[in-house]
């Protein structure tokens, strides 16, 4: 198959298989993702090779995928528009790390602060997965010839690795890659992050400079998206506020994370930006507006939840969905791998 000179444009995102989402991924993630389906070529890809780089119980791994796979349709990815499938399913991901494991470098995977994080103190004792991590995520979004990355802020460095990772492939391997009918030496564009910022930062429903999180032990800090109408109010109305009125100007938020939190979500919710919730809400008392904020979380989350019981209840459909997934996935990945197998030097079979 002919590959374009220029790769053309396409949005490529991954995320990790955990089953408990909350308002934060919903916000800050799949919503973004959902949108841009309808005005890019876009491929999301369930990263469950990367899972397993920290230890994964076999079962609940499984059901993690298809709970993921369920939630991103449910708040409106359509497989049908979006490439949706698991990693491990196209394994162009596997061979294409290995080539881009000889290209990076050592001293430039010991600059990734993530690894430092999850490893922790003993790093002797971490998974080799877990430090080549960030090479497998550059495979992810160069098999694709991927252009446009939407990631968390948290993902940057990972980004600029990938970058490098492909600006060294071309230099590397220019020669071969004009031989192969590149004309300008570039086989790997540089992807660009679009990068999710702080706008859609969600935090703690407890601690206002605190993101919420799903690693965070107390559940009231968070909404998830399997809580029900009654746990929704519940941790709207117990979430942490301040003792004054809520603000008429956005700029009176300064200083005040906790009432900026709940109007950035109200907002987010809503589809409008914090100074309209603000000119309906400014100057009234907290519980006018948790009553409100509490209706709206109810009616955009409930129908996200019914759905993904909905789909969840039928696994083996989730699995078809992704299986079919993975097809149109190969079909654009591989010749982009037999192709950089050949600029390495590999014989074909
Ligand atoms: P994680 O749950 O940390 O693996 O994140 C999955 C995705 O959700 C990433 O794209 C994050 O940037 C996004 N995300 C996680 N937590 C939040 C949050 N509190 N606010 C906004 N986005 C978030
Ligand atoms: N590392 C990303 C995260 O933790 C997930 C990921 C894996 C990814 N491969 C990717 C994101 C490729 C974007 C592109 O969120």
């Amino acid at each position: 198959m002919q590959l374009p000179q220029k790769p053309t444009p396409r949005v490529f995102s991954g995320m990790q298989p955990t089953g408990n989402l909350h308002l934060g991924n919903y916000l800050g993630a799949m919503v973004r993702w959902v949108e841009m389906q309808n005005s890019h070529e876009c491929i999301y890809c369930v990263v469950d090779m990367h899972a397993i780089t920290l230890w994964q119980d076999p079962g609940e791994l499984k059901q993690a995928i298809r709970s993921v796979t369920a939630a991103y349709i449910a708040a409106g990815l359509d497989p049908d528009k979006s490439i949706l499938f698991n990693q491990s399913q196209v394994y162009e991901h596997a061979e294409l790390a290995w080539i881009l494991n000889c290209v990076a470098r050592l001293g430039w995977l010991n600059r990734m602060t993530q690894f430092k994080e999850k490893a922790g103190k003993d790093r002797e004792n971490a998974s080799v997965g877990l430090y080549a991590y960030p090479v497998l995520m550059a495979a992810d979004i160069l098999a694709y010839r991927a252009t446009h990355v939407p990631v968390g802020e948290d993902q940057k460095q990972h980004l600029e690795l990938c970058r490098d990772i492909a600006q060294k492939f071309n230099n590397d391997f220019s020669a071969a890659i004009r031989a192969a009918g590149f004309e300008d030496g570039t086989f790997f564009p540089l992807p660009e992050p679009v990068i999710m910022g702080p706008a859609t930062r969600v935090m703690s429903l407890r601690d206002g400079t605190k993101k919420m999180s799903k690693s965070e032990p107390s559940d009231m800090s968070r909404i998830n998206l399997t809580d029900d109408a009654d746990t929704i109010a519940r941790k709207i109305g117990r979430a942490k506020t301040d003792p004054h009125p809520l603000p008429e100007s956005e700029a009176e938020l300064e200083g005040r994370p906790e009432a900026d939190n709940l109007v950035g979500i109200y907002a987010a919710l809503a589809d409008t930006s914090k100074a309209a919730v603000l000119a309906k809400f400014g100057g009234g008392q907290f519980s006018t507006f948790k009553a409100a904020l509490s209706e709206l979380a109810v009616a955009r989350l409930a129908p996200v939840n019914a759905e993904m019981n909905r789909l969840l209840a039928d696994p083996a459909e989730i699995d078809r969905i992704l299986a079919t997934g993975a097809r149109k996935a190969q079909a654009i990945a591989a010749p982009i791998v037999t192709r950089a197998k050949d600029i390495v030097g590999f014989l074909r079979s």
